[in-house]
Parts: structure tokens; sequence; C-alpha cells
């Protein structure tokens, strides 16, 4: 496995795989491994002919100056995790590399995302997804995957990259992948590190009463349902629910009936202390 940390090093391993007709799956990550992405780093290896990697903790999608300098990092550990995969590559690069231009001031460019940016983590977390549409651009313009790889924990992100491929015309299959958990239940997140024990201890608890509000849904309202999963996570010590909403798989815009939609999804954000943390269910 490489280890990249230049935008001029990759463009050259990526001009002589392209040259040579190869496919290129791409996993972009802000470090802090975990077997979430390493599933994804496993599909990417068995589905491609050249497999790469990027570590980069985006500084322009953090709103929040104090969440960006606790994110967790560790590179090596990261690196280590890496190394028996069967990567070709690792891409982790300075802020330098990847904004040649500075991350101050205005931004380079405005992104068409559509209105599924502006619901849910687009309102609030403003300007987050604007970070996140010019890092994954800027990253496939360097990498120029044939597929990039996804974890579904970030339901709406997929939704807002997939918009933003389609407003730049960047041709790349973005494939993605099912949510990772532990065995208690609780979804692998890069976050989780930062819980303390007795947080850790009660965090799993979300996905119970997601799961547990599939047997409610099938004989209460969107509403009630809606009502009950907040009632009962905000029930549990630590946690503050900041949005739960039922939406439209496709829009994301909240549903009133479970027939007004083909595929409906709940999303919530919950703060456990001071860790936001984010999951998703699906109920139909
Ligand atoms: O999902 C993430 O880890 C990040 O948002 C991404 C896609 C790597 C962009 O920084």
């Amino acid at each position: 496995m490489q280890i990249i940390r230049t935008a001029a090093e990759l463009e050259s391993l990526v001009g002589r795989e392209k040259n040579n007709g190869h496919s290129i799956g791409f996993v972009p990550t802000m470090g802090a491994l975990h077997d979430g992405h390493l599933s994804l780093v496993e599909k990417a290896v068995a589905d491609n002919d050249v497999s790469i990697v990027s570590i980069f903790v985006n500084p322009t999608q953090f709103n929040n100056p104090t969440d960006l300098a606790t994110y967790p990092r560790d590179e090596q550990a990261d690196f280590k995790l890496l190394a028996s995969t069967g990567l070709t590559a690792v891409f982790a690069p300075t802020v330098e590399e990847i904004y040649p231009g500075g991350t101050e001031g205005r931004r380079r460019h405005e992104f068409d995302l559509g209105q599924v940016a502006t619901v849910m983590e687009g309102k609030y977390r403003p300007g987050h997804f604007q970070g996140v549409a010019e890092v994954v651009a800027r990253l496939f313009e360097l990498v120029r995957p044939t597929r990039a790889y996804f974890g579904e924990k970030d339901f709406q992100q997929i939704a807002v990259i997939r918009n933003m491929i389609e407003s730049e015309g960047i041709d790349v299959e973005i494939i993605p992948c099912p949510i990772k958990r532990n065995a208690d239940g609780l979804a692998l997140s890069s976050r989780n590190a930062l819980l303390t024990s007795d947080q850790r201890r009660v965090a799993p608890g979300i996905h119970r009463v997601l799961e547990e509000s599939l047997e409610y849904a099938k004989s209460h309202s969107v509403r009630a349902t809606h009502d009950l999963v907040v009632e009962e996570i905000e029930g549990i010590p630590f946690m503050r629910v900041e949005y739960f909403e039922i939406v439209d798989d496709r829009t994301l815009l909240p549903v009133e009936e479970w027939e007004e939609a083909g595929g409906i999804v709940g999303c919530i954000t919950v703060y456990c202390g001071d860790v936001r943390l984010i999951d998703n269910i699906r109920y139909k």
C-alpha cells in the first residue's frame, strides 16, 4: 500500500492506471477508521482494479470550530488498519494540497445541491453540505474514480453527492453501503470514540428505540411514531434529540402518511452529552 501526500503524486498514479484501462474504486474518509470504513474499503478492493482511500479532515464542512478541533485523528492507526486490506494507495494530503487557494474567504464555487441539501443536516449545519461537495468534487477531480463508496449512516450526504455529481457533470458511480453496527446496535462512527464510558453504555438506545418504532409504526400514524421516538430517546440519560424526521427517501421531505411515498426513512441526530450522533432507519 502506497502512502501518497501530494496531489501531483496522486495524479501521476491515477494517470498511469487510467492509461492502462484500469477501474478505480475510491473511499473518501476523514480518518479515525473503524469497521464501517473497512467494509467500504473491502468492497472497493473487490470491485475494482485499483483502490484508493483518502484520509482528510475537511475544515470547510465543519460549521463548529470545536467540532473540528476535537474530531478524532490517528493517522498511524489508520494506516495500520488499511495495510492488510489489499488497498492500492492511501491519499493523506495537507489542507494546502486540497485547497491551494486557502480555505478562508469566499468559496471558490457555489454548488447546486438542490432541495435535499436544505433540510435536516442542511438546516442544522449551515454550509456543511457546500463544504462536503467542495471536498468531494476536489477529491473526484484528483482520483477520477470509476466508483465511489459511501456509508448509508450519512443517508442525506449520499443524496447531496448524487446531486453534486449531476450538476457538475462528474462521471462516477456512487455505491451506497449498509450501516455497520456494534454488536449492541450502536452505528459505527468515528465520533463514538469521544463518548465517555457512561455515554457509550447508553448510546445503543438510539438504535434500539428506532428498531422498536418499526413495530409501533405498523399500527400508528407517522406523527405518533415520530413523537414516540423523540420521547423515548430523550428519556435516556445524556440524550437530546436535535431532530428526528420521517422522510420520503427521494425528496428527503417529511411525510405525513405512510402511504405518501414508496420509500420512507427516519433520520435522527442526537446529542449524547456533547457528542453529535446520527443514525437512520428504513420504514418502507
Ligand atoms: O462522510 C465523511 O466522512 C465526509 O463527509 C467525506 C465524504 C469524507 C467528505 O469529507
